[in-house]
């Protein structure tokens, strides 16, 4: 089952009365060493961003601030998730398809990776995804 495959992180909140902390932990909280960070903001509700699979790399997607949705398939199956709060977050294996939509304008989408960047591991072209995914 792809939410068996792709699970809803939940991470602890340490907060107290001066304000809320949450820690991620590569290979505890998460099922990876992390290797990259980065975020996404400025999109709104009109953009679809991702729109890829990716070979060798494996995903958490957390919105630390505002909200945004994002839809993953497999090519059979489809999951649609609202990251709404930063103490959620949502696990993406390779080999899944990714489209990250309905930005809120105060949308901080932070992305953590297991891999450094190499734009050689993305496929782009959703029809090819399937065809790989049918091999
Ligand atoms: P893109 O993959 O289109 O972003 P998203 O899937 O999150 O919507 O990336 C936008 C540009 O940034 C593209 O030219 C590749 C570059 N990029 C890097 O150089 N390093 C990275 O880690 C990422 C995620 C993107």
């Amino acid at each position: 089952m792809l939410k068996d495959r792709c699970p809803i992180l939940q991470f602890n909140d340490l907060g107290d009365e001066r304000g809320k902390l949450v820690v991620i932990e590569g290979e505890q909280s998460i099922p990876f060493a992390i290797k990259r960070v980065f975020y996404i903001y400025g999109s709104d509700d009109t953009v679809v961003r991702g729109q890829h699979a990716n070979r060798e790399s494996e995903f958490v997607l957390i919105n630390v601030a505002g909200k945004s949705k994002v839809r993953i398939t497999n090519g059979t199956e489809e999951l649609i998730v609202e990251l709404n709060k930063p103490m959620m977050g949502v696990y993406i294996p390779r080999m899944i398809w990714k489209d990250m939509y309905d930005f809120s304008a105060d949308s901080v989408l932070l992305v953590l990776a297991s891999t450094h960047y190499d734009g050689k591991e993305y496929i782009r072209d959703y029809e090819e995804y399937l065809k790989e995914m049918k091999s």
